[in-house]
């Protein structure tokens, strides 16, 4: 399908978000409130409004994986059921835990999934194929626990001795699983819902109390957590914890969206990829990309990741090197040149790209305008810039600077367009 831009401005322009009782909201207060941007000679709609908030329609429990910088799965679902029909083509190329390519493959879309951390699609590609709960409960129990296994390294300061057993064995069986290439569906899900629980501040994670999953300390650093709180490692029975955040993703599925994964999965496509250079990909085949790209900021990848890509076999300086990061707009807006030069060709005639951009530094640097002119001299042309704001009170004057700082709630992408004579 090709929505045409005037019938996405309309949309903007006239949409209501849906009330908890199914009626439209009609406040004046919750009106879509539109301007003009001018960036070089450029000029572009700005809509902002309130099109989507976390308690419109919940989302589905089986997004429910931590990530970080993730976006909420609103986000996606909004320009995916705006902009696009059942089996079009939706592409992340910054996918992170997969948002993304989940809701468009809930929503039975078509599937293309790219992300340079390797941990991307090992949190993606299990949910959308999740197994029966009880071919998963069998085959934890059928991983025996192996007294001799070498965990590599000493994790005593994050497990009991007996936790560190049972993962030590799981991970074993996972590592040799792949190297024979025999790892199916059921591991890998039982390997993306490990790979969540390693470290947490809650019973429900096979850590004593440390910090949440995706910000992992060092060793050092937990041996100095353990003895301010005087605290040792309690037993935490691992395969029980992964069956029990396993019932928690697969709550809630409905038919529809099971049929949905069972039609999508086969044929959906994971690369583990920079962004720039995705020749898999064929010319003019993708309707959406609906993407957020690493900000303005040094992630400190291989400090945060450490755990979770040594249960995976992952090196994880070496993936923190090829992440891009970088502190310089001019270097950011470089990189994402490039981006936008290959997301510009695999775009269908017709196709859109949504571009996240969020609030970076305070809101002082505003990379919805520097994304514009990057997106342009691509090809594309620039539909609207979407800003949702969930809260009008507190940010009543928007468009001046000073309130961007207050916005913690704000979601900022840039609508591209790739005109079908393109
Ligand atoms: C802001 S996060 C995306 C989060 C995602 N929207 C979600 O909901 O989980 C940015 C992602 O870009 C990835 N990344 C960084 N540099 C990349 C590159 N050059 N090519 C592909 N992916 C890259 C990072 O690994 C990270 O997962």
């Amino acid at each position: 399908m090709n929505r045409s831009t005037s019938y996405v401005h309309d949309y903007l322009q006239n949409f209501r978000l849906p009330s908890q009782d199914g009626q439209t909201t009609l406040t004046a207060a919750k009106e879509t409130q539109c301007d003009l941007l001018h960036i070089q000679d450029v000029e572009c709609c700005r809509y902002i409004g309130e099109f989507w908030t976390a308690r419109q329609r919940q989302a589905s429990k089986l997004q429910e994986i931590s990530y970080r910088a993730c976006f909420k799965p609103q986000l996606p679902r909004f320009f995916i059921t705006l902009l696009t029909e059942p089996d079009d083509v939706i592409y992340d190329p910054f996918a992170g835990r997969g948002t993304t390519p989940l809701e468009a493959a809930l929503l039975g879309r078509l599937v293309i999934s790219n992300d340079i951390n390797p941990l991307s699609r090992i949190l993606t590609e299990a949910r959308l194929s999740p197994p029966a709960y009880e071919d998963i409960r069998a085959r934890l129990y059928a991983i025996p626990d192996l007294n001799s296994v070498s965990c590599e390294m000493d994790l005593s300061m994050f497990y009991h001795p007996d936790t560190l057993r049972t993962l030590c064995s799981l991970r074993a069986y996972i590592l040799e699983r792949e190297e024979k290439e025999k790892c199916d569906m059921t591991d890998r899900w039982i390997r993306m819902v490990a790979t969540n629980r390693l470290s947490g501040h809650s019973p429900g994670f096979f850590s004593v109390y440390t910090l949440p999953p995706n910000q992992a300390v060092s060793p050092e650093r937990q041996i100095t957590i353990n003895q301010d709180r005087s605290q040792t490692p309690p037993y935490r029975d691992v395969r029980e914890i992964i069956l029990k955040k396993t019932r928690s993703l697969l709550q809630g599925i409905s038919e529809k969206q099971k049929e949905n994964l069972a039609k999508v999965a086969p044929s959906s496509l994971f690369l583990i990829k920079d962004a720039r250079d995705t020749p898999e990909i064929l010319d003019n085949t993708v309707s959406l990309t609906v993407t957020s790209p690493p900000f303005l900021d040094i992630v400190q990848y291989a400090a945060d990741n450490w755990l979770r890509c040594w249960f995976n076999g992952l090196d994880a300086e070496l993936i923190g090197k090829k992440i891009s990061t970088t502190r310089k707009l001019t270097d950011w807006e470089g990189i994402m040149q490039d981006v936008f030069r290959e997301l510009f060709r695999i775009t269908r005639p017709g196709g859109y790209v949504a571009f996240e951009v969020g609030e970076v530094r305070n809101g002082s640097v505003r990379l919805d305008e520097h994304v514009i002119p990057l997106g342009i001299s691509a090809g594309f042309s620039c539909t609207a810039v979407i800003i949702n704001q969930q809260d009008f009170t507190k940010t009543a004057n928007i468009w001046g600077v000073n309130n961007m700082s207050t916005g913690t709630n704000t979601n900022r992408i840039v609508l591209f367009y790739k005109e079908k004579s393109g």
